[in-house]
């Protein structure tokens, strides 16, 4: 019996700690997903549970800008050797824990053999279990996207009532459906200019994905069009705090809700595991 417990214990001990892994994502720029993964991931703060934000968009460090931070190191640094993981990771708001991609999103597709396998163990360093990692990814369908994406365990797709970013966002969804069975899918609709234009837009790419992969995708809520959404940005400081009450605070704390009563992820992942999927992909 003691010899029983001692193995578990040692399994457990030697268990990656397992995240729930969302990225936030859309088939075409500048829908929300940087305000939609700021803001969420301190609503999930806020119902108490240890998230980090991980802006892994090779574009503009939009987090930052949104937060009112500046991240002087990013994973790059950790890549080569200049500073650990615990040394460039930030504190945010509400204990919330941020890290930079920054120039490390390209820097992995290069990365192999020893120098892979030291940065995929230095998450090991990371000695801290978070319930929820978020990332911000760039928009489109580009292997730097998507192999963050399909190595996530829940993605959240952003689109609004453009024509042209529904017609991405199905685009991205159907390569999401043939190569991230794993994942849970899930939609916001941000930008709408009511609940039911929002809903609408749902309609209506669930019906083409119906139509033409037999599937669905999870509608879990819309964003309306808000002054305060705008004025936050310009002050550097997201929705949720600068404007609690407003009606995207209080849609994002209720698609927060959605999201940590949903399913957990059918197979554990730690951020250790999540970034050696991430450059299996981008090396393919
Ligand atoms: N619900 C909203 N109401 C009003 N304005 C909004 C709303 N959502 C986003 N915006 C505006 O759209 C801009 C773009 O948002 P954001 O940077 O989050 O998009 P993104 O998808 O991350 O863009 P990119 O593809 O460039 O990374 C914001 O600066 C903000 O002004
Ligand atoms: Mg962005």
């Amino acid at each position: 019996m003691r010899d029983q417990a001692a193995n578990l214990r040692r399994l457990v001990a030697n268990k990656e700690p397992s995240s729930r892994i969302i990225a936030v994502t859309s088939g075409k720029g500048g829908v929300g997903k940087t305000n939609i993964a700021v803001n969420l991931a301190l609503a999930l703060c806020q119902m108490n549970y240890r998230v980090a934000l991980i802006d892994v968009d090779l574009g503009l460090a939009n987090v930052d800008i949104v937060l009112g931070i500046t991240p002087r190191f990013n994973l790059g640094h950790v890549m080569y050797g200049q500073k650990t993981l615990g040394e460039i990771i930030m504190e945010g708001p509400l204990g919330l824990k941020i890290i930079s991609g920054g120039s490390g999103i390209t820097e992995l597709a290069n990365l192999n053999g020893w120098r892979l396998e030291a940065f995929i163990a230095s998450f090991e360093e990371l000695n801290q279990n978070f319930d929820f990692v978020i990332l911000d990814t760039g928009a489109g369908v580009h292997r730097t996207v998507t192999s963050f994406v399909l190595a996530a365990t829940d993605i959240l797709v952003v689109t609004t009532p453009e024509p042209t970013a529904i017609t991405d966002a199905y685009g991205l969804l159907k390569i999401i459906h043939q190569r991230a069975p794993q994942a849970s899918v899930r939609l916001v609709v941000n930008m709408a200019k009511s609940p039911g234009e929002a809903d609408m837009v749902a309609d209506r790419l669930n019906s083409v994905l119906r139509e033409f992969v037999q599937w669905e995708v999870d509608y879990v809520g819309h964003i309306l069009t808000e002054a305060q959404v705008a004025r936050a940005v310009a002050e550097q400081h997201p929705f949720l705090l600068a404007y609690p009450n407003c009606r995207a605070s209080r849609s994002i704390k209720r698609i927060a809700g959605v999201l940590a009563g949903g399913n957990a992820p059918s197979e554990p992942l730690g951020i250790r595991g999540f970034f050696a999927r991430v450059s299996g992909l981008l090396q393919i």
